[in-house]
């Protein structure tokens, strides 16, 4: 899968993803990752690429030209999905991560300073995402966020061993805790039930785990995960004793 990224800092992109699964990846040739700079396609001889905000306001806004320029030379397939990072935009989840990860190649536009001309986003962009309630200072981050929660979900870029099969959000419930060696650390026992080796019980207690923690922390999910009778039991147990 190729991701190409929109930006006026392409360094920032290509250093924070060539570590760990995602840089292994690269290396691997399973994905690609480029990163072109937007401000090589200004025709301002400064080397320009904002502009006044129409109407007023504070800051400064990029101009649709040079965007457009970046996106004319970059993109070889006009069915390529461009995704503009805003807070404006719907919330990222790993549902999506998994529906993004199915196509050939992405493209992400980055914005900075105020935004960029409307007209611009009008023209290219097919998803607009915010990867959360909070303001960044740029796109660059939101992307290299959304870029490696979706490589991760393109085949062959998990080994089996680190699989996402049994992670957060899979059924809608959070990941169960996990434990190493020592058995005892600082006074605090790892649970008895993982040391046996019984198949079933360990399963069985690390679903319960799951939904313990998916109803502490996000009781929002816990609606869409599909329970057990049993499990709705325990759930249910479970409130009463909150
Ligand atoms: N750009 C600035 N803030 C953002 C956010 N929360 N998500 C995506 N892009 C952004």
């Amino acid at each position: 899968m190729k991701f190409k990224v929109m930006t006026l800092f392409p360094e920032m992109i290509l250093n924070g993803l060539h570590t760990s699964i995602i840089g292994k990846a690269v290396d691997n040739n399973i994905i690609s990752i480029e990163a072109v700079n937007i401000r090589d396609y200004s025709s301002d001889k400064h080397k320009h690429v904002d502009d006044y905000p129409y109407g007023g306001g504070a800051g400064m806004v990029m101009s649709a030209e040079p965007v457009y320029n970046c996106y004319m030379d970059i993109c070889s397939n006009e069915n390529t999905r461009v995704v503009y990072l805003t807070p404006t935009g719907h919330t990222f989840n790993q549902e999506m991560a998994k529906e993004f990860a199915k196509e050939d190649e992405l493209i992400f536009l980055c914005g900075h300073y105020e935004g960029i001309d409307e007209r611009v986003i009008e023209k290219i962009v097919t998803d607009k995402i915010s990867i959360g309630d909070y303001v960044l200072s740029g796109g660059e981050l939101a992307s290299m966020v959304m870029i490696d929660a979706i490589a991760r979900m393109v085949p062959g870029v998990l080994t089996n061993d680190e699989s996402g099969c049994e992670e957060s959000f899979e059924n809608n419930l959070l990941e169960y805790p996990q434990y190493t060696r020592p058995r005892v650390w600082q006074g605090m026992e790892v649970p008895e039930v993982l040391l046996g080796g019984h198949h079933a019980n360990i399963s069985k207690w690390r679903k319960e785990e799951s939904i313990k923690r998916t109803m502490k922390y996000r009781p929002d999910l816990l609606e869409k995960a599909q329970l057990s009778d049993r499990e709705k039991q325990f759930l249910e147990k479970y409130k009463i004793n909150l």
